[in-house]
């Protein structure tokens, strides 16, 4: 990338020393990653070779129309960019906050339905999962080393998802999985992580790290350091779904709408959803964020301002705008679904898929863990 001044590496951001940032530092940072991150996706359409993305999920569900909306389509038009794209199922990530793994694979087929539903090519992209890439997770041992325990313990992620797990013990996984993650990200020395907000410590944990291995290892054998520096691509124009009740979409609690879900389980999800008192819709996020978040999916599956269908309600109520969305939604996922279904029937062909995936993951990740012996001088 440092042929293209636009897209330097930008040093001053999450190289520092994990410290935990004032407020208004906090605020200043994530200005600047925004910026960046719009320089970045346009520099994706201008020269979509100079970058590798990485971009995954935990596998720990069937993904649902927040995936959908925030990620997926986003994923589907870097790829047709021209971007090498790999796409993680993050399984060990599983059981950082719980006891066991669940229905692991009929899980990991089930993603991975959607992602061919949604449009991402295996010939294009590369689909793997992280347990079968060995070498991927070798970079771990090094990688520990880089970072000290209460760097980790102040990771706001790692808190953030503590305080989910309400008061449980922390496990050894849990306080070092933002450095499994670094891991994800370097074995195939991506460049570029599509993330959320809530994400950005990790890619600054991941900048620390390949920014220390080069200091410690040096240049042994490379003029190059081994590890680029990744930058985060924020979706910041992606519209935050929230669930059937207006809060944070939690399969725990009932508020999700599958893309697996038929068109008649989704106007049941929908005619359960929680609205408010005021028969006339208007579109107000702020005072009405459970009406806003219906308009919202509206306006999204039928390319439209939210406000504008608000208007057009008006007067129709919660009633009208239910079924607006309800066929808005099931119109927009009718031919997605139709091709899952037809995925989810093939399992044969499902395995294939993730088999050749983590086959050319294998390939890479050993490789990159051929210049970290070399660059340890561990070579044998
Ligand atoms: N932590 C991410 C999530 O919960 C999943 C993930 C695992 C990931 N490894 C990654 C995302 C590497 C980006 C890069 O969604």
């Amino acid at each position: 990338m440092s042929d293209n001044a636009q897209i330097d590496t930008d040093e001053t951001l999450g190289d520092g020393t994990l410290q935990e940032p004032t407020p208004i530092e906090a605020q200043a940072t994530l200005d600047r990653w925004v910026t960046r991150s719009a320089q970045i996706d346009r520099a994706l359409e201008t020269t979509p070779e100079k970058f590798r993305v990485l971009t995954g999920d935990r596998p720990t569900g069937n993904l649902h129309i927040g995936h959908y909306f925030g990620s997926l389509t986003n994923r589907v038009r870097i790829q047709n960019l021209g971007v090498d794209t790999m796409v993680l199922l993050a399984d060990y990530q599983v059981i950082t906050d719980r006891d066991g793994v669940g229905p692991i694979a009929e899980r990991v087929y089930s993603i991975v339905s959607d992602y061919l539903a949604a449009g991402i090519d295996p010939t294009r992209s590369v689909i793997f999962t992280h347990s079968a890439i060995p070498a991927l997770n070798q970079l771990l041992l090094p990688f520990l080393s880089l970072v000290t325990d209460s760097e980790l313990r102040r990771n706001p992620t790692v808190k953030a998802e503590l305080e989910d797990t309400g008061g449980r013990a922390m496990s050894g996984l849990m306080l070092t999985y933002p450095v499994h993650q670094a891991a994800d990200i370097l074995f195939c020395k991506a460049n570029l992580v599509p993330v959320g907000k809530d994400q950005l410590p990790h890619i600054e944990i991941t900048r620390v790290i390949a920014r220390r291995f080069d200091e410690r290892y040096g240049r042994a054998v490379a003029t190059e350091p081994v590890f680029p520096m990744a930058d985060a691509l924020l979706n910041t124009n992606a519209a935050m779904i929230l669930g059937t009740d207006g809060t944070k979409m939690s399969k725990s609690k009932g508020n999700v709408i599958e893309l697996g879900m038929t068109a008649d389980e989704t106007a049941k999800a929908l005619k359960k959803a929680v609205t408010d008192s005021d028969r006339h819709i208007t579109y107000d996020p702020a005072n009405r964020p459970a009406v806003a978040n219906l308009l919202t999916l509206a306006g999204l599956c039928l390319d439209r301002d939210p406000a504008d269908i608000a208007e057009e309600i008006g007067d129709g109520g919660a009633g009208m705008l239910k079924k607006i969305v309800t066929e808005a939604l099931n119109e927009r996922l009718r031919e997605h679904r139709a091709r899952r279904a037809e995925y989810a029937a093939d399992p044969a062909y499902l395995h294939s898929v993730i088999a050749e995936g983590n086959e050319k993951a294998n390939a890479i990740a050993d490789a990159t863990l051929s210049d970290v012996r070399e660059a340890m001088k561990m070579v044998y």
